[in-house]
């Protein structure tokens, strides 16, 4: 699948730069390099000498990062097609002890919300896909059509805060008796359904908006994924080495926010955004994804 390298904008690339601090001949490990968006910013500053690791599990977006920064000989750069979570095997097979600076962007790209064949939009109508690795095997479809009604109830509301779970987990229930649930658009109007015309006066996104981020986070492990990276990150930071994280969900947020009190109070690192930092006007403006983005950064300190 070939994509679109312009329809994805990188968010706050100046306050990611500001934050990671690249410098010449230093390593920058990138776990969620996209379609090289940030890599393109950062990278030439390792010059000369340094290396970026840019890892993603979805292969086609790793085609689009390696389009993009194809001309880069210096500094080297090194993308593979690589769960975050589990980068210190990788950095150990590159024989990589440290890296100056680590960057997750979360979520999804604007690219792979674009192509209907994978499933992650109510917009289009495609497959219901959702899957980040499409090496995985299980997909959204499979979680819609396979959970009981009280657990596709606790996913909406665990992973997607939605208050009216219940009722539309119950109206997935009915429809699925009928016939299996296999694309977006039937997805979606099953939480339409529930909604009505009240979701319009009440709330001002559409009404699937809540379950998609449920069954995307539930379908790849997002939070696990999230916390397993945390938790194995400040070994293989050097002191000094800078950590930055964007999120775009309360739940993304009060995971790195929490880790990073808990190791400030350990005296593992200084933080270095008192609350978390957001785009300007002028990218809020141009850039949709960027409204819901927060980035925090700290500093390891020992
Ligand atoms: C918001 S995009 C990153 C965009 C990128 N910073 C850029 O400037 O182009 C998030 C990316 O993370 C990838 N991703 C999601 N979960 C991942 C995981 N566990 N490991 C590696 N990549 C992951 C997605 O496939 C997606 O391409």
């Amino acid at each position: 699948m070939d994509v679109e390298l312009s329809g994805h904008e990188p968010v706050l690339v100046s306050r990611v730069t500001e934050y990671l601090a690249p410098a010449a001949g230093q390593i920058v490990l990138d776990g969620t390099v996209g379609l090289g968006g940030h890599a393109a910013a950062i990278a030439p500053r390792l010059a000369p000498g340094g290396l970026y690791v840019g890892l993603d599990v979805d292969g086609a977006m790793l085609d689009g990062a390696r389009r993009r920064l194809a001309g880069m000989s210096d500094p080297v750069i090194h993308l593979e097609q690589w769960n975050y979570a589990e980068f210190p095997a990788l950095l150990e097979r590159l024989g990589i002890g440290q890296v100056d600076a680590m960057l997750l962007d979360l979520g999804v790209n604007s690219a792979q919300l674009a192509k209907a064949e994978r499933g992650f939009s109510f917009d289009v109508d495609g497959p219901l896909d959702m899957r980040f690795d499409q090496r995985q095997k299980t997909t959204a479809a499979d979680l819609v059509n396979s959970l009981s009604e009280r657990e596709l109830s606790d996913l909406f509301y665990d992973f997607g805060q939605e208050t009216l779970s219940r009722k539309i987990a119950k109206r997935i229930c009915e429809l699925r008796r009928e016939s299996r649930l296999t694309t977006t658009r039937l997805l979606a109007l099953a939480a339409e359904g529930v909604y009505g015309g009240m979701e319009k006066h009440a709330v001002r996104v559409h009404a699937a908006t809540r379950i998609f981020q449920a069954l995307r986070i539930a379908v790849n492990c997002e939070l696990d994924n999230l916390r397993a990276f945390l938790e194995r990150a400040l070994p293989f930071l050097r002191p000094g080495g800078r950590l930055v994280v964007i999120s775009f969900h309360s739940l993304e947020d009060g995971i790195v926010k929490h880790f990073l009190l808990e190791r400030k109070k350990a005296g593992e690192v200084e933080i270095l955004t008192k609350s978390p930092v957001g785009p300007d006007e002028e990218e809020r403006r141009g850039n949709r994804r960027s409204r819901s983005a927060k980035l925090r950064a700290a500093r390891r300190v020992a």
